[in-house]
């Protein structure tokens, strides 16, 4: 097995000018797909709420929700660095509150470190937790669990003055302790000034190329959830058609009786069930 990717890797590929490869996963299975597809980490995301748990927003995700996934995704993951994502208001009541939840989410989870959304107003909770000896991922852009204040999905930093608070809040973040930094949603020429700027690496959702890595959701990627995907994502596949004609066949062919067929079907020695049945 290649050797586990780990924060230092983060570092070096930043500095060698490589990018760096990420995506989400929510259970065992996908984990191990997207780990022996060599993919540097794996994120479960709170994205979680949306494509597998069926919720509007990521608002509803709870830390019960998150653990119960992220422990069958490290099962499933030996070489990507695991990142969790700390869901809607489990870092934000106190520093020993942010603590805890990401402490869980190593100590039971089995992640390797955490993400979290927002700015200067949670420096505090990402320097308690990296004091601790967690590794932190922040979070800025498009920062879907205050969705209700950004009102709605849009692109952020566009304005002079989005712009200038996103720059501040990207250092605050860094200067906290955090390791690396995914940008939602932002330009690219914005996006790209902070990956220059900043001695951590940037990760991109809806950022461009000048970052200093990606991050999509699996599921919008393959073409795996039924909804229209954001204009940011490519589709790798489209696995929707495949799968639900591998439905309809399965319908079809139990209703006309050719499923299961003789290859599908166990035997037993001639002669028993006449014993038993007379
Ligand atoms: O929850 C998630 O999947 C994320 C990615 C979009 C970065 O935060």
């Amino acid at each position: 097995m290649a050797e586990k990717v780990t924060v230092a890797d983060f570092k070096r590929m930043k500095e060698e000018k490589t990018p760096i490869t990420m995506l989400t996963a929510y259970d065992y299975n996908l984990a191990r797909l997207v780990d022996a597809a060599g993919i540097d980490s794996i994120l479960v995301g709170d994205s979680l709420g949306n494509v597998v748990l069926g919720y509007e927003s990521t608002i509803p995700v709870t830390m019960e929700d998150m653990l119960h996934h992220v422990k069958a995704v490290s099962r499933g993951t030996k070489r990507a660095l695991l990142v969790a994502d700390m869901p809607f208001l489990s870092y934000h009541v106190s520093r020993e509150q942010a603590l805890t939840n990401a402490g869980r989410l190593l100590q039971e989870g089995g992640a390797q470190a955490v993400k979290l959304e927002g700015g200067r107003e949670v420096a505090g909770a990402i320097r308690a937790i990296v004091e601790a000896g967690i590794p932190v991922v922040g979070h800025l852009g498009l920062t879907p669990q205050s969705v209700n204040q950004l009102g709605g999905y849009k692109v952020q930093g566009r304005d002079e003055k989005a712009a200038r608070k996103l720059i501040d809040d990207a250092l605050a973040v860094q200067e906290a302790g955090a390791f690396a930094l995914v940008l939602e949603c932002v330009p690219e020429a914005l996006a790209t000034y902070l990956t220059k700027t900043l001695s951590i690496a940037t990760i991109g959702i809806g950022a461009g190329a000048g970052c200093d890595g990606q991050v999509l959701v699996t599921t919008d990627m393959l073409g795996l959830w039924g909804n229209q995907p954001p204009r940011f994502v490519r589709r790798f596949a489209d696995l929707n058609g495949p799968i639900r004609e591998a439905l309809e066949a399965y319908r079809s062919e139990v209703r006309s009786r050719s499923f299961p067929a003789a290859e599908h079907t166990f035997t037993m020695p001639a002669g028993v069930l006449e014993k038993i049945t007379g």
